[in-house]
């Protein structure tokens, strides 16, 4: 059934490129109409007044109903879908993981069947995990029948889905050849795996052990080839949940030189440091992610870059685990989940942190969690409020505050790493595909 028609009376419209005052029609699921002094005798009014209008968030990085060793992470697609709406958020990309073997087709068709129940839009990346005969041939049919835009390889991960520089080439060659994106999770795996195991060789179970065992060096090392790939065979790249200064300098340079090398980082690595390790182990346990929670001169950078531009999208990395999930690695920081929460706090901890603390304007607030993703990912209609465009908007209260807990959170997990952190701002009214889904502290799906 069509929803009615929906009037932003005084709304300040924040796009990337500009904030203007006006009043905003939907129609169907679309922005049809953008002026002043609107009337619409049959459309629902909702007063803007003092609010921010933006773009609906775009989280270039979420994985729901991942299966991992410790069982399926925690949140599927429907309570992903719930606290991605909460936050702000309508629109995902969640990624196409096959078993070696597979098809890349016939994993994507079973990853697009799981997400049915999304409520939010759901778009994906394809992860290659080996290069078979047939991975060009897939990754073409992907892209013109399925309408997929990006690729994303492992380097690290290589005993289960990771792959070796080959490989990567030959993702890049195609890809380029296919003018889509070949986004990369930038780890030395081999160094990885030596420290992970001598430390546990050594007796050293905790969880102060896992970042220890993935050394910035080991970031940096992975995106320094990876620019190198991307310089000397033409070809864009996109590094995932950018963590170090380190990987930062190496991707400012390779901009420089005209590289076309985007990064995205994460909520997380602007928030915290990794002296949220040294805590006993439930509390240090769900911080147990990769990459690994940095020191203080890292997250700087990390803001730094956001506010240089060096750094074009912020994703989640949502991947929820339970504390019993988590317990699994009691007496073997190897054997913990990796990965946490946060689809729904993105908007609220980047603007907490970012706007209302004055590192970065609304402006690069909307380029950063939706904008830049619709541009990078192609994805038309999304990210901005404009006439024509898709009808995901939020109404954003700048004087909203809440402290984040477990107790109110919408996500599905026992623990949240943004535990009793009070966040300013919050999406009021979210309208997706031009439907009001939340309204007055309500989820309307
Ligand atoms: O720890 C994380 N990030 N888990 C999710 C998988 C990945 O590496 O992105
Ligand atoms: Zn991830």
């Amino acid at each position: 059934m069509r929803s009615p028609d929906i009037l932003i009376k005084n709304a300040k419209i924040v796009n990337y490129n500009a904030i203007t005052q006006g009043d905003i029609l939907v129609s169907g699921n679309k922005i049809k109409l953008i002026g002043n002094n609107l009337n619409v005798s049959h459309a629902h009014i909702i007063d803007a007044q003092g609010k921010y209008v933006i773009p609906g968030g775009i989280d270039t990085h979420v994985h729901f109903a991942l299966p991992t060793f410790a069982g399926v992470t925690a949140d599927d697609f429907l309570t992903g879908s719930h606290a991605a709406i909460w936050g702000g958020t309508t629109g995902v990309i969640d990624f196409v993981t096959p078993i070696k073997g597979q098809s890349l087709i016939e994993a994507f068709l079973q990853r697009r069947a799981e997400a049915s129940d999304a409520l939010v839009n759901v778009f994906f990346h394809v992860s290659p995990v080996e290069w078979t005969g047939n991975t060009a041939q897939e990754m073409a049919i992907l892209i013109k029948d399925y309408g997929i835009r990006s690729f994303k390889v492992y380097m690290a991960y290589k005993k289960s889905i990771g792959i070796d520089d080959q490989t990567l080439i030959n993702v890049l060659l195609t890809a380029k050849k296919l003018d889509a994106l070949t986004i990369v999770h930038c780890e030395n795996d081999e160094i990885i795996e030596y420290l992970r195991d001598s430390f546990y060789s050594a007796g050293h179970t905790d969880p102060l052990y896992h970042p220890l065992s993935r050394p910035d060096e080991a970031e940096a090392d992975a995106i320094s080839r990876l620019g190198m790939y991307a310089k000397i065979l033409d070809v864009p790249v996109y590094a995932v949940h950018v963590s170090t200064e380190k990987g930062i300098n190496i991707i400012k340079q390779r901009q420089r030189e005209g590289v076309q090398f985007y990064a995205e980082t994460c909520p997380q690595y602007l928030t915290f440091t990794d002296e949220v390790y040294d805590a006993p182990f439930e509390q240090a346990a769900k911080y147990v992610m990769s990459p690994p929670l940095r020191k203080e001169h890292d997250r700087q950078a990390l803001w730094e870059a956001l506010q240089d531009g060096t750094v074009s999208t912020i994703g989640t990395d949502h991947c929820s685990f339970t504390n019993e999930q988590k317990a699994m690695g009691k007496n073997d920081f190897r054997r913990i989940p990796n990965g946490a929460g946060g689809v729904e706090h993105r908007l609220e901890i980047l603007y907490t942190l970012g706007v209302a603390s004055g590192k970065i304007t609304m402006q690069q607030f909307v380029s950063l969690t939706s904008y830049n993703a619709a541009q990078i990912f192609g994805l038309k209609g999304k990210g901005m409020i404009k006439e024509g465009y898709d009808a995901d908007i939020v109404i954003w209260n700048p004087e909203g505050r809440r402290i984040i807990s477990t107790q109110n959170h919408k996500m599905n997990a026992d623990n949240n790493i943004y535990e009793g952190i009070e966040v300013i701002g919050q999406a009021e009214t979210v309208i997706l595909n031009g439907r009001i889904v939340k309204d007055a502290g309500q989820l309307f799906v």
